[in-house]
């Protein structure tokens, strides 16, 4: 049965999985969250064999839960289905499942590394990568945008961290290979694992260098850094490095790609951000709202609640369904359409609140100067074969956009 089969036809107890990873990679989700967001922002989605858990899909009701950390909180859990003993490992330690009051007080130590001169350092590195892969795929003509996509956010990264120019290829090797792009074979997931402890030794390397020579970066404010009178043990150091690498790359490339295939379908709107005096920003942030890559964002609730007239008990897992959110009529008139100029865009991309993203900034840069690059380096990219979405219910994004890239001749 087609998922739209599906979304008409559910009876009035039961519902689709959203957290059934199938459903995005061919379905048409974006329909279906909008029948359920009628019936009620606030969907209770039963399992099989598995919790059941709320999906909240309406704006108001989103912000409500990431802005009462107290009541929802992240420290039981990041994702659905994640494992307990990961969860565990990680609780009260990295950054995006800690809760208050400790959270504050780690979130300052890491943000002590963005000072205006590593914020201009790391514009001058979006730059000059985004110019240096644009000249790339330019020259190839025929690539998949996924790969043009990727070498950004991980150098970026790398800049954060502090990885040394000597080991950004090696950074950049093991870093695509453990949060690229690898499709689901069993020999890509072992393959990433592998790459993914190269880069734990890694920063248990970087780190100990910090320590002796400090510099400008995210490690080193790391190992300098300290919450509740202690410094961070190196198991917590590894950690947060580990979720800026996580949270800052596949999330942007799916950005940037999912950015550009709008911009495709909408060659009107590729005309308005290719004018001279565009605001890029604007469109950046409307790539945000329209692309929504983190699908989801967990919550348990801390104890019982109310939600949107729904009973929330202690202990009932609350999942915010950003790209649902992003596209509640009542907050953004024509919710299915990219307006390269859409004002007052009030988007949940980067789940504002407490744990609103700690490289929001940093991400908006990224699409901000990649966009501007590409439409004054570019004409409008021709499809060269048909989008592959990935099969997620983590990200929104694709596996594949190929495409037929010439320079701008007008
Ligand atoms: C388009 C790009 C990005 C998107 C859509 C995105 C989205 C998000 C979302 C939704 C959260 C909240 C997660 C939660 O509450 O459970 C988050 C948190 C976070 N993000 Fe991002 N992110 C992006 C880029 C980045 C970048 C570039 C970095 C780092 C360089 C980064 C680092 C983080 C960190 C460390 C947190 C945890 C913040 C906290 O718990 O206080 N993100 N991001």
């Amino acid at each position: 049965m087609t998922l739209l089969e599906q979304t008409g036809t559910w009876p009035e107890t039961g519902g689709p999985d959203l957290a059934d990873p199938s459903l995005y990679r061919d379905g048409d989700p974006e329909t279906l969250w909008a029948r359920l967001r009628e019936r009620s922002p606030v969907y209770r989605n039963e399992r099989t064999d598995k919790e059941p858990f709320w999906a909240v899909l309406g704006h108001r009701e989103a912000l409500e839960v990431l802005r009462r950390p107290e009541i929802f909180v992240s420290g039981r859990g990041m994702r659905l289905d994640d494992s307990p003993g990961a969860t565990e490992a990680a609780s009260q330690r990295m950054l995006i499942v800690t809760d208050p009051p400790r959270h504050a007080r780690l979130r300052h130590v890491m943000n002590a590394a963005f000072t205006p001169r590593m914020v201009d350092r790391l514009r001058h590195t979006v730059r000059a990568t985004a110019r240096e892969v644009i000249a790339e795929a330019l020259e190839r003509g025929d690539c998949d945008f996924v790969d043009v996509a990727a070498r950004l956010p991980v150098t970026v990264i790398c800049d954060l961290l502090g990885v040394p120019p000597a080991d950004r290829s090696f950074m950049l090797d093991r870093t695509m290979t453990a949060f690229g792009h690898a499709g689901p074979g069993s020999a890509d997931r072992a393959a990433a694992a592998r790459a993914h402890t190269d880069i734990l030794l890694y920063y248990a390397e970087l780190a100990e260098r910090r320590r002796r020579e400090p510099a400008e970066d995210v490690v080193t404010a790391l190992v300098q850094g300290t919450v509740e009178g202690r410094p961070l043990t190196d198991e917590e150091i590894y950690l947060n490095c580990d979720g800026l690498v996580s949270g800052g790359n596949e999330t942007t490339r799916h950005a940037t790609v999912g950015g550009l295939l709008a911009l495709m379908r909408q060659p009107e709107e590729w005309e308005v951000a290719r004018r001279a005096d565009h605001p890029m920003e604007t469109t950046a942030q409307e790539i945000l709202r329209f692309t929504s890559p983190a699908m989801h964002v967990l919550r348990t609730a801390a104890r019982d609640t109310e939600l949107a007239g729904q009973p929330v008990r202690a202990g009932d897992r609350v999942a915010v369904w950003l790209p649902a959110a992003n596209r509640d009529p009542a907050v953004f008139p024509r919710p299915d359409h990219f307006d390269a100029l859409r004002a007052s865009n009030r988007h949940v991309a980067l789940a504002p609140g407490e744990h609103y993203c700690l490289g929001a900034s940093l991400a908006l840069s990224e699409l901000t100067i990649f966009f501007e690059e590409l439409v004054s380096r570019v004409e409008l990219p021709e499809p060269a074969g048909a989008p592959v979405r990935t099969a997620s219910s983590l990200v929104r994004g694709f596996e594949s956009l190929p495409v037929r890239l010439q320079p701008r001749t007008r």
